[in-house]
């Protein structure tokens, strides 16, 4: 989408990864707006801070208009909108096109009639009016209930976004279900490529391996596999920085979900990775070959340089080769370490459920 937004990746916090419906409120957003400056993660990116679901109250007001949980969200969305962007952040929210939202039927949320359809002008009116800059719109039941067509209410709400004159990134989901990469160029800065990422090998797996299908995203417009389970679950560090290596290589959004540990933070604070995630020199990351339980991705760098992952899905270590054509110095991303040269294959040993990731530079 044309709306001068997301010209690389956007990167931010979600609630949603970190406690979903029921442990949602305002004080748990203001934490992650001041987690995101403490540990240096705002200074390498990570700039939206985003309510999810079950961020409404059960009913629309009496005017009509959406409003917060008064029991979740005391002092409001435009103050919460206000302590975010009072640290240097960007403050996103959560809607449906729909009559109702997922927890509305998933998580015993029980709220009602608080979808957008029929509301999209004062919906898009009043996040404006309370400072918001990122709209997640996701397709919820909507077909079932509502008998709504996807694109045409995708679009309805990017119009009243942008009637509103307010810069208000769109992010829309509806789990890859129609191939929004053959279609929501012009509707959306960044869909949803696939169902929800679970905080497990399997699901970072599998998922992955959805993306071989998808063609490329570009500035304004991203594929998004969906937001990083790192910190979450069942993932271990090298499962984590395999998970991270491979959403940077395919110019995914990058949104965290948790409250960070140290090692969580050596993974989500590598900033060579990131630069690959927000280096977009043509393409997104695409595979080049499969082996067994081992994969070779590559994407082109700008300057000419290229970004390689050796990916190992499966439970032992393996060693990997890829060949890639050309006079190559060698640098490894997460050992922070220039690893030698390459005339044209590289080799490495990958640990189990993880990934080795390289930065090629022409020599
Ligand atoms: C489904 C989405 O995929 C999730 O990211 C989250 O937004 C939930 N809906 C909220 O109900």
């Amino acid at each position: 989408l044309r709306n001068g937004l997301a010209a690389t990746p956007p990167m931010g916090w979600n609630s949603w990864n970190q406690v979903g419906c029921a442990g949602l409120n305002e004080q748990v957003v203001r934490d992650a707006a001041d987690n995101l400056v403490r540990t240096g993660m705002r200074d390498a990116g990570y700039r939206y801070v985003v309510v999810d679901d079950c961020w409404q109250a059960l009913t629309r007001g009496a005017d009509g208009a959406l409003r917060p949980n008064p029991d979740r969200f005391p002092h409001g969305m435009a103050a919460l909108a206000d302590y975010v962007h009072a640290r240097g952040l960007l403050f996103g929210i959560y809607a449906v096109p729909g009559t109702g939202t997922c927890a509305m039927y998933n998580s015993g949320y029980p709220a009602k009639g608080i979808g957008s359809l029929g509301h999209e002008r004062q919906d898009a009116e009043t996040f404006a009016s309370w400072g918001v800059d990122y709209l997640k719109y996701d397709w919820c039941y909507a077909d079932t209930y509502d008998g709504l067509d996807e694109k045409t209410a995708f679009e309805k709400m990017r119009d009243e976004l942008q009637r509103t004159g307010r810069p208000i990134l769109y992010a829309i989901s509806e789990y890859g279900a129609q191939k929004p990469w053959e279609w929501a160029r012009p509707v959306a800065n960044m869909w949803r490529t696939t169902n929800d990422l679970s905080a497990d090998w399997s699901s970072v797996s599998a998922t992955i391996e959805q993306q071989a299908d998808v063609t490329t995203g570009s500035p304004g417009g991203w594929n998004d596999p969906d937001m990083l389970q790192i910190g979450n679950g069942s993932l271990t560090e090298s499962e984590a920085r395999a998970h991270f290596s491979m959403w940077s290589i395919l110019n995914a959004p990058l949104f965290t979900g948790t409250a960070p540990t140290d090692q969580d933070l050596g993974t989500l604070l590598n900033r060579e990775v990131i630069a690959v995630d927000q280096d977009f020199a043509g393409a997104q990351g695409k595979r080049l070959a499969v082996d067994g339980s081992t994969d070779v991705w590559g994407k082109p760098l700008s300057g000419g340089g290229y970004a390689v992952v050796l990916l190992n899905r499966g439970d032992s270590p393996a060693t990997v080769s890829a060949d890639v054509p050309g006079h190559w110095a060698v640098r490894d991303l997460w050992q922070h370490a220039n690893t030698g040269t390459s005339d044209g294959t590289l080799r490495a040993q990958v640990p189990a459920r993880g990934a080795v990731m390289l930065r090629l530079t022409p020599r």
